[in-house]
């Protein structure tokens, strides 16, 4: 934490030298005035605490409080003074005044009310913080990591949410964050104030599909007894996020292909255009490419999809994020659990480190809610993950080949694999023999 600088304000410089002695003593920064008109000339230096005199020869502590609050409302300004009426006091607290001190002062006191209200301020700028971030969920910090991978999948996810309405594909496998990129360009775009709609392609039959998509007229068909809109309509203005696109029946592919080209459609059984404004995201785990030759997948939706690919990758190949992510994981399962877990041992991220992830970030998230659930330590430990240790090793016992093995070499080349493994982390190799 920086060091906060305090303003000691009076017109007696003995006053103002012990003020200032025993502040610097306990690690501030110290700025002196004489004056009410000083003290203001000061403030532009940056201040985080007056302590004020009622009294001063050119004006009345009053009258500088005001000033300061003016000038910056998250000043805090504790009034010293020998005469304070209840009137100037109740005055001096509606002007925000944060606190009262008797003159003459006992200076173990004033440090503590310093103390105090310095640490009032940074709670409260980190309830603001956290409210600011709250409201916003998606920002792009929401995808954790510092790896390369990471790093430029957050470059081009925030260059792509800037481009107002391209389609965007995402491939990646099944819980690498397809969801959450999908959330976080919508939230980062100009079109963020506007709905966020999603629909699962393979969760509804086809001609559902359809009419939740496109919406669908009155009598359109056996079920239909009123008009609907459907979501590309009640999207107009943002963005509708088609999961598992690689699903889509061939007819309704032909469908949203001519709507991506037109940027109108027919509702089922309708026959008037119906333009909206919508940026269509769409994703999928499967190779579309692979699709396209098998004939699954039609190829010029692909094409037109295909504009803005995004592909994200799987966390094996990312690990280096595996600690970062645990954390952001047990932060927010500590708010969720109302827990204090602190963090997890080297021995556990190590063990965390060298797994697999088949199910990538969505796995991750799992172990870490069950060990959180299991476990009543400061930090996780290897063995709050013993559950999922054991499906790494099932099925993998080491088989002695017929000739046998040089016990000697064998070690030396597990030793070697798992520095290599670990990038040379001693702790992290350890926990892999
Ligand atoms: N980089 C990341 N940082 C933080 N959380 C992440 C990250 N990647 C994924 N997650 C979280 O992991 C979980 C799974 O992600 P998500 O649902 O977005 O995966 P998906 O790719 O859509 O999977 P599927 O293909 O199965 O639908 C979610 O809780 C998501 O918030
Ligand atoms: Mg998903």
């Amino acid at each position: 934490m920086p060091k906060a600088t305090v303003l000691v304000v009076d017109d007696e410089a003995l006053i103002r030298w012990s003020l200032s002695e025993r502040l610097k003593s306990e690690g501030y920064d110290v700025l002196e005035a004489a004056t009410g008109k000083a003290a203001l000339e000061k403030l532009p230096e940056g201040v985080d605490l007056v302590l004020l005199d009622y009294r001063l020869p050119d004006t009345d502590g009053v009258s500088v409080l005001r000033k300061i609050k003016e000038f910056d409302q998250d000043i805090l300004v504790i009034l010293l003074t020998a005469y304070a009426s209840v009137e100037t006091a109740v005055e001096a607290m509606k002007l925000g005044a944060h606190h009262f001190a008797n003159k003459p002062f006992n200076l173990d006191d004033v440090a503590t009310t310093v103390e105090r209200a310095l640490e009032t301020t940074r709670l409260r700028r980190e309830v603001r913080q956290f409210r600011s971030n709250a409201a916003k969920p998606y920002s792009l910090q929401r995808i954790v990591g510092a790896s390369q991978a990471i790093t430029s999948l957050r470059h081009m996810v925030s260059r792509v949410a800037v481009t107002p309405s391209s389609t965007v594909l995402l491939t990646g496998e099944s819980g690498t964050g397809k969801d959450l990129i999908a959330k976080v360009i919508h939230y980062a775009s100009d079109r963020s104030s506007r709905p966020f709609m999603n629909i699962t392609c393979s969760a509804l039959p086809e001609q559902l599909l359809e009419s939740e998509l496109f919406g669908h007229e009155r009598g359109a068909f056996t079920d239909a007894r009123m008009q609907k809109k459907g979501l590309l309509e009640t999207a107009d203005g943002g963005t509708v996020f088609l999961d598992e696109i690689g699903e889509m029946a061939p007819a309704l592919q032909a469908k949203l292909l001519r709507f991506l080209e037109e940027k109108s459609f027919k509702r089922v059984g309708g026959s008037a255009d119906i333009h909206v404004d919508v940026r269509v995201i769409a994703a999928t785990n499967r190779n579309l490419e692979q699709e396209v030759e098998k004939h699954t997948f039609r190829s010029d939706l692909f094409f037109r999809l295909n504009v803005l690919p995004i592909v994200v990758p799987p966390l094996r190949t990312h690990v280096d994020d595996v600690p970062l992510l645990v954390e952001y994981f047990i932060d927010a399962f500590n708010t969720e659990f109302r827990k204090r877990v602190l963090g997890a041992t080297p021995a556990a991220y190590a063990l965390l480190q060298s797994y697999g992830w088949p199910g990538n970030v969505r796995e991750l998230r799992n172990v870490i809610e069950r060990a959180m659930l299991l476990s009543d330590g400061d930090r996780l430990d290897a063995r709050d993950f013993s559950a999922m240790s054991r499906p790494l090793s099932a099925g993998h016992e080491f088989e002695l080949p017929a000739t046998g093995v040089d016990l000697e070499k064998l070690e030396r080349s597990l030793l070697v694999q798992a520095l290599r493994r670990s990038n040379g982390h001693q702790t992290r190799a350890g926990a892999l023999l």
